[in-house]
């Protein structure tokens, strides 16, 4: 099936020869006169939703590509699609299973209308996170020795992990209850002793996190955290009081030692990668507080009415998709890069990360038919400015056009406002040089006017031009709240949902996970018994087999 019709694949070629910059319709001769009378084109590629506000005129895109784009996206049924999910057609097929973490966010009568009789479980569950909060914040949850708890420790990986720590950090300013929150992921074991170097077993609440509850990383940490507090506390009823659990599988985590009442459900419906709006989230509330949580959740349910509501030419989600798509399959773009000029929003990159690649890092579409056309782009950044001490070298001056996203608050949140207005300047910078570039006429121009000899232009100008010509998006927000924060994660659940769509992959399985699950098991045995010394199955390759061996021996001298 053609991903793109000829008309469009032809345009996308003809893009590739021009520069962005060219459509600001700027006259040749005169760049900086047109510059500073400037057509319109910032506010004709520009967006407002849910307190957003979304330029995108820096990509290399005109507006009959749009109109095209859009009017393809029709022929593909996007708005029937996107009907379906909302009301809960099993869109994720294989695994038979809907797509409703939107309802979790929903008001009352939207959740009684799409969930049925499981809207009930999914307000009770609601109405136990507050009163969790309300009850560690008034003291009447105390711990095992009679204490208040003065911290929270959670212990999952995945959408079970990033989800909070995104969260924790880019609310910081928000953390209200007076409990210090942490996240534990990775199964090392120095990030384990590291944390709980840090806590008091006798003042810490401990929220494991785990839909399968079976991911191996998480019950090792669990298990680790378990004996640390025994040990401390000397008290067996201190897991029963102290821990609770968030899983769809309810008897193993009882089976674990958890209370019963201790354990809040995690439903199908909800896939690991955009469960924050459930229980998951109440390390999150823990830190918050219930009333900047629902505020959350109700920025994401303004971003849902957005992306239900909003003609496509005006629709976020769907131009962020759609120029998604143009820049990966139109102009060949391989990578993407989120780049948030906010120290709190550090972790955006990383949960991004698993949010776009586990959704569309696929090549099978949803019926299993090999496909013809690339997916998901490779997703990197980390805040600014410090990329600019990092990769942007690469950005600027490799033959490699990576589209990028910058994100950015008008309004800091620390009291240094020299601060903020010089790292605002520097992402508004940095779209304009990835855009602009520099030619070797102006380098040369620029190296004569500094004093620069011929022969040292000659020499040095090679080296200075910047290709340019390097679209980006810039996503604004007034200050950095949970409602902005909870309208942008929506934002890139429903940019990633269109993609997924139109690549006709299944963006809410991750099979792809499973073999190197499978393979560390494998290598696990292998390490307990001699049994790699034959390799019995002879399945394992004499690189991994001698990698095994090196730990072996290292493992006997210690
Ligand atoms: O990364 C694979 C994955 O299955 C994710 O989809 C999921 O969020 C994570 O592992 C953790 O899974 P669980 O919540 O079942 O522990």
């Amino acid at each position: 099936m053609e991903l793109f019709n000829k008309t469009i694949q032809q345009k996308a070629k003809l893009a590739k020869e021009r520069s962005i910059f060219s459509l600001f319709d700027l006259p040749a001769e005169s760049a900086i006169d047109s510059l500073r009378s400037m057509p319109n084109r910032a506010d004709d590629f520009s967006v407002s939703a849910a307190e957003l506000y979304l330029d995108y005129s820096k990509q290399n895109i005109t507006k009959a590509e749009i109109a095209q784009l859009i009017s393809w996206a029709n022929t593909q049924g996007l708005a029937q699609k996107m009907q379906s999910m909302f009301r809960g057609d099993k869109i994720n097929n294989t695994e038979q299973r809907a797509v409703l973490h939107t309802a979790l966010r929903a008001p009352e009568q939207v959740k009684k209308r799409v969930l049925g009789n499981e809207a009930k479980q999914v307000e009770a569950t609601e109405q136990r996170m507050a009163d969790i909060v309300d009850d560690i914040q008034k003291g009447k949850l105390l711990s095992a020795t009679g204490e208040k708890f003065t911290d929270v420790l959670a212990i999952g990986i995945g959408g079970s992990y990033y989800g909070i720590k995104v969260g924790l950090s880019a609310l910081q300013p928000y953390h209200c209850t007076g409990l210090k929150v942490h996240v534990i992921a990775n199964v090392d074991g120095g990030a384990v002793t590291e944390k709980l170097n840090t806590l008091n077993a006798a003042t810490t609440l401990v929220v494991i996190i785990s839909k399968t509850f079976t991911t191996q990383e998480t019950l090792l940490n669990a298990k680790a955290i378990k004996t640390w507090m025994l040990t401390q506390l000397a008290d067996d009823n201190a897991i029963a009081k102290q821990w609770f659990a968030i899983s769809s599988n309810v008897d193993k985590a009882q089976a674990f030692g958890l209370e019963p009442s201790h354990v809040l459900p995690m439903w199908d419906w909800v896939g690991g990668r955009f469960s924050v709006w459930s229980a998951v989230g109440l390390p999150l509330a823990l830190a918050i507080g219930t009333e900047h949580f629902n505020a959350f959740k109700a920025g994401a349910y303004q971003m849902d009415k957005h992306f239900q509501e909003s003609d496509f030419s005006e629709n976020m989600p769907v131009l962020m998709a759609l120029i998604g798509l143009w820049n990966r399959n139109g102009l060949d773009y391989a990578s993407l890069a989120v780049l948030p000029y906010d120290h709190a929003l550090r972790a955006l990159p990383g949960y991004l990360q698993q949010t776009d690649m586990e959704s569309n890092g696929k090549s099978v579409s949803s019926e299993g038919e090999k496909l013809s056309w690339k997916t998901a782009p490779i997703v990197f950044g980390q805040e600014g400015t410090n990329g600019q001490h990092a990769f942007m070298q690469l950005m600027h001056q490799s033959d490699e056009i990576i589209p990028t996203d910058f994100i950015v608050a008008l309004q800091g949140t620390s009291l240094l406002e020299e601060h903020h207005k010089v790292l605002v300047a520097n992402c508004f910078a940095q779209s304009e040089a990835l855009m602009q570039g520099k030619n070797i006429e102006q380098v040369k121009a620029e190296l004569l006017n500094n004093g620069l000899t011929e022969t040292e232009i000659t020499a040095l100008a090679p080296h200075k031009t910047m290709k340019g010509n390097t679209p980006s998006s810039t996503l604004l927000m007034q200050s950095l709240t949970p409602k902005c924060f909870g309208a942008m994660l929506a934002l890139y659940e429903h940019k990633i949902f269109v993609q997924g769509m139109l690549w006709q992959v299944n963006s809410y399985d991750q099979w792809g996970v499973e073999l190197g699950k499978q393979l560390s098991e494998q290598v696990l045995t292998y390490m307990e018994g001699e049994a790699y010394a034959d390799n019995i199955d002879k399945s394992m390759s004499s690189s991994s087999l001698k990698l095994i061996t090196l730990f072996l021996d290292q493992n006997k001298k210690t």
